[in-house]
């Protein structure tokens, strides 16, 4: 196949789409590191744009010399290449280039490193903290100034320090949100820390999940961080801390949910609900799954994994996943019935379907 020169324009108009093509799908993803919305990340950024460029210095350098020094010294008709063995200037040259390019990436990342250190108690006095902890397979964030508990979607007021103590309740877990913060550790029997300034408010959450492999669902655990406006913001903590509604606010069929939600099955041996969740204002309080308070108004289900109740979502396609997971969770999060930890029973086994119904309609009425 020759190559003339139209093939060779259609050619590189077909790069040039790919390439644009593929540059937009990247500043499209909600998970991109390399567009940062925190001061954290814009460190990250910082450290990562040098090794950049240097590596683009690397890669024309050398491409260019190969390229230039194989036409230079190609052969030709009685050219002979000189012979030699071993030349000091230059075995001292590429050794030393080296060395300085290290040294190059060696000092910001250092100074990055430091500059990323959670301060602890040299923290400005609007400070928000948050403990975060990690559960086979869903996130505990519990705000310990404000009294909120909550689970798998955190609010973070823009423009303010954000200090997030990890841990983890069972075994190793990692907190990652792209945009907003690097990876750290959640560690059984130790604390560790990541601090950010979050600087760009916005409806659609920060996408964030585990990032360390912790068993059968680990790619099921998954959480958002909501960057609100400071009044936004405030307005959450008003409706996280409330108490759930009360029973005689639900309507008929999310009472009856309430009543199996505290005993569905007296004396039978399998634990109810209310043993295993906390709704706050209600006789469960229980801490071994999730809190599930003011579930009704989280914007996702399943840590992350289903679309949730907040707004517009479908009313029906939320009941039909509540009732789905309610029967058998390991359906949609394989592995929760067998939780080391304690695992969810598998409520389809011993409910009819009018009860899980109950129940579901009842999950969705916690706002
Ligand atoms: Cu928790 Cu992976």
């Amino acid at each position: 196949m020759r190559l003339d020169s139209a093939r060779l324009r259609r050619l590189f108009a077909t790069a040039a789409i790919l390439f644009v093509g593929l540059a937009l799908v990247a500043c499209d993803d909600p998970q991109s590191t390399v567009d940062p919305k925190s001061d954290h990340t814009e460190t990250i950024q910082s450290v990562y744009m040098v090794v950049f460029w240097l590596a683009m210095v690397v890669f024309v350098g050398v491409l260019g010399a190969t390229l230039v020094l194989s036409l230079w010294f190609r052969e030709r008709p009685g050219r002979v290449a000189k012979q030699f063995h071993g030349d000091t200037r230059l075995e001292v040259l590429w050794t030393l280039i080296p060395v300085v390019i290290l040294v190059a990436v060696l000092v910001p990342t250092v100074r990055a490193i430091t500059d990323l250190e959670a301060d602890g108690d040299e923290l400005p006095s609007n400070a928000l903290r948050v403990e975060a902890i990690g559960h086979q397979w869903w996130f505990e964030f519990r705000y310990p100034d404000l009294g909120i508990v909550t689970a798998n979607e955190m609010h973070v007021p823009v423009d303010t320090v954000v200090l997030i103590t990890l841990k983890s309740d069972d075994v190793i877990h990692s907190f990652g949100v792209p945009q907003l913060s690097g990876r750290v550790d959640m560690i059984p029997g130790r604390t560790n820390a990541v601090q950010f300034t979050p600087n760009e408010a916005r409806a659609d959450a920060y996408l964030g999940q585990c990032v360390e492999f912790c068993g059968t669902s680990h790619a099921n655990m998954r959480f958002r961080v909501f960057v609100d406006e400071q009044s936004t913001f405030e307005a959450w903590i008003a409706n996280e801390s409330a108490d759930a509604v009360s029973t005689e606010s639900l309507s008929v069929l999310a009472q009856q949910g309430a009543t199996l939600f505290s005993n569905p099955l007296l004396g039978s041996g399998v634990t109810p609900c209310i043993g295993c969740h906390t709704v706050q204002g209600s006789l469960a309080m229980g801490e071994i799954g999730p809190n599930l308070t003011h579930v009704g108004g989280r914007s996702t289900l399943f840590a992350g994994i289903r679309d949730g109740f907040g707004g517009s979502e479908n009313p029906d396609a939320v009941q039909h996943e509540l009732e789905r997971w309610i029967s058998n969770p390991d359906d949609i999060k394989p592995g929760v019935t067998k939780r080391p930890n304690g695992g969810m029973p598998a409520w389809g086994e011993v409910l009819s379907r009018e009860q899980i119904n109950a129940i579901a309609a009842y999950l969705r009425e916690l706002k």
